[in-house]
C-alpha cells in the first residue's frame, strides 16, 4: 500500500552514503531530500547523484547539518560522515530538531557508532535527549546470503541438533580509501575499529537465536591481537604518504593494519560459544576477502561474499585505467577478475535501509538501535585493551568506558 515516503537526510557526501543512495532504487516508500556534508561542494555532488539515479527529485544540499536537521522536508537523517565528527554531527541535529514542528522519524548511524566506548554512549545520550528513534546500520546483519543461510541453517540444524556454537568471520582488503582513515585521531583507530566491527557484530547475530534478544548471549572474554604487517614498511609508508599529499604519516603515526580476536559467549543455559575474527587492510587479492562460517554439531555454514558466481576475464592486451566497477576494492583491472553484479543488494546495504525506513514510517522497531553500536563498541575497546595488555579482558568492565586505544597502543 503506497503512503507518504520517508524523506532522508544525509550526513556526509562520500563513499557509504553514495552506496546508500545507490541501494535506495530497490528501497520503496523513501526518498533523498537532502544531503549536508563538509563542503558545499561535496553535498552537491551526491544530491547530483540521488536526482540522476530517480530516487531525489527534489534534493537540495544544505550547508549545515543543524539547517537540514530542521527543515520540514526532511523526516530522517542517516550519518555517513567521517569518524571523528559523531558528537558535532549529534548536537547539529540536536539543535535542528529543537526548531522543528514535527519531530524526526529516525537516525540511522553509519558504523563504528564512535571512536570509543565513552563517545559512543555520548552519542546516545543526544539520541536519547533528541528522542528519536535510532538505527545501527551495520550492512551484514542485512545481506542476503546471510539472512537466508542463518534461516535455514538454525530451522533445519540447530533445531533438531542443537545450536551452533562457533562462529567465524574476516573481512580483508589492501586498505581504505580516504585519507582520514589512516589518521590516528580522526579515525580512533585503524583495520580493527574501521572493520572488525562488521565481523563481531556479524558473528554475534549468526550465533544468536532467530528472535532471542542480544541479550540471549553474553561476551564474557576477548582476546585480540593488533599488528602492523605491511604498511609501517618504508617502502609502504611511502607509498600512502604519496597517495594522500603528505597528510599521513603510518610510519611514525600509525594505528594497526591487521587485528584477530576470540570472543566467549556465553548463553543463558551456560553454554560456552566462540566467534573468531579477523580484519585486515595488508590482504592484496583480487578483491575483498570476506568469509563466514558457522559451525554447530552436525552442520555447517560457508559464505563467501567475494563469489557472486561471476568472473570476468581481461588479457594482457587490456590495458583500461584503474577502478572499483568490478567489485568493492578491486586490485586489479586485467586477468581473471570476480564481479558482483550488484553490490549495494549484495552487501546488504537494501535491505538495511528498507528495513529502517519501514520501522521509522511506524512499521516494526528497528532490529539495531545505537544500543547495539554501544554493545559493539564495547567488544572492540576490550579486544584493543587485550592486545595492549596481552590478557583476556571481560568486556563487562565497566573500565572500559574510560579506555583510550591511541594512548594506551
Ligand atoms: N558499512 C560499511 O561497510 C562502511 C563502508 C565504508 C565506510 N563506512 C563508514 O561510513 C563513514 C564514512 O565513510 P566513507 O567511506 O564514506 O568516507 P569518505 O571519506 O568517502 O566520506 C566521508 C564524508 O564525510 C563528510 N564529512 C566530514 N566531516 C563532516 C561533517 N562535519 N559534517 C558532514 N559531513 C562531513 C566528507 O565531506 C565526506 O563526504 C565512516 O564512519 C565509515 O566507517 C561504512
Amino acid at each position: 500500500m503506497s503512503q507518504q515516503p520517508l524523506r532522508i537526510g544525509f550526513v556526509g557526501g562520500g563513499f557509504i552514503a553514495r552506496f546508500h543512495i545507490q541501494s535506495l532504487v530497490e528501497v520503496r516508500d523513501c526518498e533523498v531530500t537532502g544531503v549536508s556534508s563538509r563542503t558545499l561542494v561535496s553535498a552537491e555532488e551526491t544530491v547530483a547523484l540521488a536526482r540522476e539515479i530517480g530516487v531525489g527529485a527534489s534534493a537540495k544540499a544544505f550547508d549545515s547539518t543543524a539547517e537540514m536537521a530542521a527543515d520540514p522536508n526532511v523526516d530522517a537523517l542517516w550519518i555517513c560522515a567521517r569518524n571523528d565528527t559523531r558528537v558535532e554531527i549529534m548536537n547539529a541535529i540536536k539543535e535542528g530538531s529543537a526548531k522543528r514542528e514535527t519531530p524526526l522519524k529516525g537516525i540511522c548511524l553509519e558504523k563504528p557508532l564512535a571512536r570509543t566506548l565513552k563517545e559512543a554512549l555520548e552519542v546516545k545520550a543526544i539520541a536519547d535527549d533528541i528522542g528519536v528513534p535510532t538505527g545501527y546500520l551495520e550492512d551484514m546483519l542485512f545481506a542476503p546470503s546471510l539472512v537466508r543461510s542463518k534461516e535455514v541453517l538454525w530451522r533445519r540444524g540447530a533445531s533438531l541438533a542443537g545450536r551452533p556454537y562457533l562462529a567465524r568471520a574476516a573481512e580483508e582488503h589492501a586498505g581504505p580509501h580516504s585519507a582520514w582513515f589512516w589518521q590516528p585521531e580522526i579515525a580512533g583507530g585503524g583495520v580493527l575499529l574501521d572493520m572488525m566491527c562488521h565481523s563481531v557484530e556479524a558473528a554475534r547475530w549468526l550465533l544468536t537465536e532467530p528472535g532471542a534478544p542480544r541479550q540471549s548471549l553474553i561476551p564474557i572474554e576477548v582476546s585480540a591481537t593488533c599488528e602492523n604487517l605491511k604498511w609501517t614498511q618504508p617502502v609502504y609508508a611511502k607509498q600512502l604518504q604519496d597517495r594522500f599529499e603528505g597528510q599521513v604519516d603510518w610510519e611514525k603515526h600509525h594505528t594497526e593494519d591487521f587485528a584477530r580476536a576470540t570472543v566467549k559467549w556465553q548463553t543463558e543455559d551456560g553454554q560456552i560459544l566462540l566467534s573468531e575474527t579477523t580484519s585486515s587492510w595488508s590482504y592484496v587479492g583480487a578483491g575483498l576477502r570476506h568469509t563466514f562460517q558457522l559451525l554447530g554439531p552436525e552442520y555447517s555454514l560457508d559464505v563467501d561474499m567475494a563469489e557472486a558466481g561471476v568472473k570476468v576475464f581481461f588479457s594482457r592486451e587490456v590495458k583500461g585505467a584503474a577502478g572499483e566497477d568490478l567489485v568493492e576494492k578491486q586490485n586489479a583491472e586485467q586477468g581473471q577478475m570476480p564481479l558482483v553484479p550488484n553490490e549495494p543488494a549484495h552487501y546488504g546495504y537494501a535491505g538495511e535501509n528498507r528495513h529502517f525506513v519501514n520501522a521509522f514510517l511506524g512499521h516494526g522497531k528497528p532490529q539495531l538501535t545505537f544500543d547495539d553500536g554501544v554493545e559493539v563498541m564495547r567488544i572492540l575497546m576490550a579486544a584493543y585493551q587485550s592486545s595492549a595488555e596481552g590478557r583476556v579482558i571481560d568486556p563487562r568492565d565497566p573500565g572500559l568506558i574510560d579506555y583510550q586505544p591511541l594512548t594506551s597502543a
